[in-house]
């Protein structure tokens, strides 16, 4: 059960990461897609669910073109507490990429995650995401992202972060072209 999974993550995460709110994977357990983000963030934090804010309405755009629902796929992350640092002039958080203690503590849970869920595809979103799935460090997403990848999780198909394509006009045709080509995988 991802309850079990769960509960033990969260009980081993509140020794190391104390008073840090801990972002549950959530969605249909049962799903043949399972979405893999790098971490929740400040909405998501407040929330309590992942992809929500601006990365939900990401999630929406995705989700529109794939002609699925919410409801279809099961949504994680590799590490389930809010990364961040201090910014020295506002005094406020702000995101950061995780780091190795944190994709180390949490990847072993998103691996039993992916077994219990079991889905026909994993599509991870980024580095960070593709880096656990392959288990490999150096994995790059330019090398990964628009098609199937066999992994020892099992099928995995690569897309671009969407936050690192807002500024970056020719990522967004690539992102958009890798979504089209998994829209044609989805439907075969
Ligand atoms: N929100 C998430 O839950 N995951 C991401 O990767 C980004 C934003």
């Amino acid at each position: 059960m991802i309850e079990d999974i769960y509960k033990r993550m969260n009980e081993e995460a509140s020794k190391i990461f104390k008073e840090r709110k801990v972002v549950f994977g959530e969605g249909n357990t049962g799903a043949e897609i399972m979405l893999i983000g790098e971490a929740p963030g400040g909405e998501e934090e407040k929330q309590g669910h992942p992809f929500v804010g601006s990365a939900g309405k990401n999630l929406n755009g995705f989700l529109e073109i794939l002609e699925l629902k919410r409801e279809d796929i099961f949504l994680s992350n590799v590490v389930k507490i809010r990364p961040f640092k201090i910014n020295e002039k506002t005094g406020r958080k702000v995101n950061r990429p995780p780091d190795k203690s944190e994709i180390d503590f949490f990847k072993p849970f998103l691996i039993e995650e992916i077994k219990e869920v079991s889905p026909k595809l994993i599509v991870t979103l980024g580095n960070t995401a593709l880096r656990a799935v392959t288990d490999d460090k150096s994995a790059l997403i330019g090398d990964f992202h628009g098609k199937v990848t066999e992994t020892k999780q099992g099928k995995l198909f690569a897309l671009y972060h969407p936050a690192s394509i807002i500024y970056n006009v020719k990522l967004k045709d690539t992102y958009n072209s890798d979504l089209q080509i998994l829209k044609g995988i989805l439907k075969n």
